[in-house]
């Protein structure tokens, strides 16, 4: 899509790399900012795969820094994860808690209690999703919310069809999410755990400011829908577009090429 025919609530809100490593290290720019900047309120961070070239650039930047800047980093750091599969905890492969372990707690030696996910396995799941909702209104909201792009134009796990509004909750993924998600499960959809605890649109649109990160060609059929459908609940992404404080990343690939 030529820059020019982009829609109009993208204006000046919208940067295209060539490779997916230069698209990262931009992404990685800017959390590194926010966290130099103080962390007035909490990152929202998200896995997938579309994050782990992200999580690594911003690695290598803290890691290049000096000691006391990193240090003070660590020290600030709050953040909330989106979101996390109902039935995994830590421990298990394949959940968000050892993904975030694994890609920013050790090379980062954080502390694994400032990376805040909802716990897979509480006894009752509804009430751990109400339960992380407060925890992130107490904590002041979010105010930098990084953000991937599902294949079925979820957001955290906001399946379609899915209403602005969306709170916090415990529901079942579909079919199209488990497939999606199936690599980190030995490719077995089956394997994909059938629920998960997500942040609504509701604490994701409350966000103050926003970025949209989508690479790859397999996110090029749900970006253009993205760029050319008006909001509604089949695109849980469309309700991004009223966002004042949303900022979309995409390399050439995601874009068509
Ligand atoms: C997953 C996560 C989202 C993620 C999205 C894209 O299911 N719940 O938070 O952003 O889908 O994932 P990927 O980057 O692997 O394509």
């Amino acid at each position: 899509m030529p820059s020019s025919a982009l829609p109009a609530w993208l204006a000046g809100r919208f940067e295209c790399f060539d490779h997916p490593s230069t698209l990262a290290g931009r992404v990685a720019e800017l959390l590194h900012q926010e966290l130099s900047d103080g962390l007035k309120r909490p990152l929202g961070l998200a896995t997938g795969r579309t994050m782990e070239p992200v999580y690594d650039a911003l690695v290598v930047r803290l890691l290049a820094l000096p000691a006391e800047q990193l240090t003070a980093i660590r020290e600030r750091w709050r953040s909330f994860n989106l979101d996390e599969y109902v039935g995994l905890g830590p421990a298990q492969p394949g959940s968000f808690a050892a993904e975030m372990a694994c890609r920013l707690v050790t090379p980062l030696s954080l502390k694994s209690a400032r990376l805040q996910l909802p716990d897979g396995l509480a006894a009752n799941p509804a009430a751990e999703a109400s339960r992380y909702a407060k925890a992130v209104a107490a904590a002041g909201g979010i105010g930098l919310q990084l953000l991937g792009l599902g294949s079925n134009g979820h957001v955290g796990f906001n399946e379609p069809p899915c209403g602005p509004d969306a709170p916090s909750r415990s529901l079942r993924l579909s079919a199209a999410t488990r497939h999606q998600n199936a690599a980190a499960f030995g490719g077995d959809p089956g394997r994909v755990p059938a629920g998960a605890i997500t942040l609504g649109l509701e604490q994701i649109l409350g966000a103050e400011r926003i970025l949209l990160v989508v690479s790859g060609s397999t996110k090029a059929g749900i970006l253009a829908r993205l760029l050319s459908e008006p909001p509604a609940p089949s695109l849980p992404a469309s309700w991004l577009q009223g966002h004042p404080g949303l900022r979309l990343f995409v390399d050439r690939a995601a874009m068509g090429g």
